[in-house]
């Protein structure tokens, strides 16, 4: 669909009803029995205009026009099927085939979010198989881990590719968010697309976090101790470490946690979110950058379906082969089972999509430095997620320097930590 600044609920179904058969009269509905109980206490009657026909059927006070104006469309059987059942299939093949995609030299960065779902859906998938071995306790679910790598067939590629996913979704997640912010994609109307999209990255590092020490083994251990021990330096941290551990330590009952938030909640508000977002993504369409159209920099439109469609079918085709190389030649080890009675191994880091706040964290490790690094980054994230609303030199469809040179500013402050992480303690 071309872009829709104006009209936010263009996308509901298009209007192609066929003019409704102009209806026989109807015959009244013949009168109960005349045998029948004395009619029930009076039913409440109808708001003004409804009409009662003498035997007192009851009338509604418009004709409504024909349930399914789509009923003579073309479909092949299984969509005749579903739409005789759903009505919405037409409509929906009808919109999809209607909405457009602009063609620009930035035109390449609109892949990045569907890149996201792709690995997202790769993740349920191999997760799903994954559950069938694995066992969420201390005692088990390490070996079940040996288990599915070493006995069931082709386990350790499942459990390999899900652990590749995780981290090229996430890739492609930063990779989406930022495109669109220095696109300004954020701005008027799509602002609850950036704010959906700010959420959806949240709980996808609240699944790596929490995936990380499934394995249970020592590596996980000891990065989930120092990590679920970071809110303890906040006002009401202490509580906030026993929520996230079930516990004072990281022990039996984190586990538990973790598996939980894993595969039950975390999805659910994945699932959630993702339709929102996916839904806005639908109604408001793909927007151009600030001032391409004026400009004459919009080459033309392709059609949602099938022309993008496919194209982004050959990105996941892409991205599905550097997802099985990975995970044939670099195999994530399960190092050993954790002991929480020996010492922590040193060099103990999170995984690298944490590494920048880790380093702030490092940065500031004076007296109460911890707690100003604390505030710092949740200003900072909270800003980030309310940027639509700040600039509204973007929502006027004006350009706006100062929000680009934020943005180079926040993608510079990521890339220097994570490197700096990356020189201390290598991969
Ligand atoms: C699971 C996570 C996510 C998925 C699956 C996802 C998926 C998508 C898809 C398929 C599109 C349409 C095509 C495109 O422009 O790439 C889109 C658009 C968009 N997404 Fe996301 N996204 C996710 C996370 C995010 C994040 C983290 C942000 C930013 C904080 C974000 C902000 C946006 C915006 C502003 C658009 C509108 C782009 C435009 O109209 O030009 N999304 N998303």
């Amino acid at each position: 669909m071309a872009e829709n600044t104006q009209n936010p609920a263009a996308g509901s179904a298009p209007a192609k009803p066929k003019p409704p058969a102009a209806a026989p009269a109807k015959p009244v509905a013949p009168a109960a029995p005349a045998a029948a109980k004395p009619a029930a206490p009076a039913a409440p009657k109808p708001a003004a205009k409804s009409e009662s026909s003498p035997s007192g059927v009851f009338k509604p006070p418009v004709d409504r026009p024909a349930a399914d104006p789509y009923k003579d469309a073309k479909l092949g059987i299984v969509g005749a099927w579903l739409q005789e059942r759903f009505y919405v299939v037409t409509p929906i093949i009808d919109y999809l085939k209607k909405k457009e995609v602009p063609k620009h030299r930035l035109s390449f960065w609109y892949y990045f979010g569907g890149l996201g779902l792709f690995f997202f859906v790769i993740q349920i998938l191999t997760g799903l198989l994954l559950l069938q071995y694995y066992k969420p306790t201390e005692a088990e679910a390490f070996s079940s881990f040996v288990f599915i790598q070493q006995t069931v067939p082709f386990g350790w590629l499942i459990r390999q590719i899900h652990a590749w996913s995780a981290n090229l979704m996430i890739m492609m997640l930063f990779i989406h968010m930022f495109s669109t912010f220095f696109m300004k994609s954020y701005r008027k109307p799509r602002e609850l697309m950036w704010v959906s999209g700010f959420i959806l990255l949240a709980l996808s590092l609240g699944f790596g976090f929490t995936g990380y020490l499934l394995p249970w083994n020592e590596l996980a251990f000891f990065a989930t101790q120092v990590g679920t021990e970071v809110p303890k330096v906040a006002p009401g941290g202490a509580f906030m470490v026993d929520i996230l551990r079930g516990g004072p330590e990281v022990s039996a009952e984190t586990l538990t946690r973790m598996f939980s938030l894993h595969v039950v909640l975390l999805p659910g508000l994945v699932l959630l979110f993702l339709t929102a977002h996916l839904t806005l993504v639908q109604i408001l369409g793909t927007s151009t950058p600030i001032g391409y159209k004026e400009a004459g920099l919009v080459k033309g439109y392709d059609k949602f379906f099938p022309t993008f469609l496919a194209k982004d079918g050959i990105g996941w085709m892409i991205g599905f082969a550097l997802l099985v190389y990975l995970a044939v030649m670099f195999p994530w080890g399960l190092g050993v089972k954790a002991d929480p009675l020996t010492p922590a191994p040193v060099g103990i880091k999170p995984e690298w999509y944490f590494w920048a706040q880790f380093q702030l964290l490092k940065d500031f490790k004076f007296e109460g430095g911890e707690l100003v690094a604390i505030i710092l980054f949740t200003i900072g994230a909270v800003s980030w997620l309310l940027i639509p609303f700040f600039d509204r030199q973007a929502s006027n469809e004006k350009k706006s320097p100062v929000f680009t040179i934020v943005g180079l500013l926040v993608l510079a402050f990521l890339l220097v930590n994570t490197y700096r992480v990356y020189a201390e303690y290598g991969w």
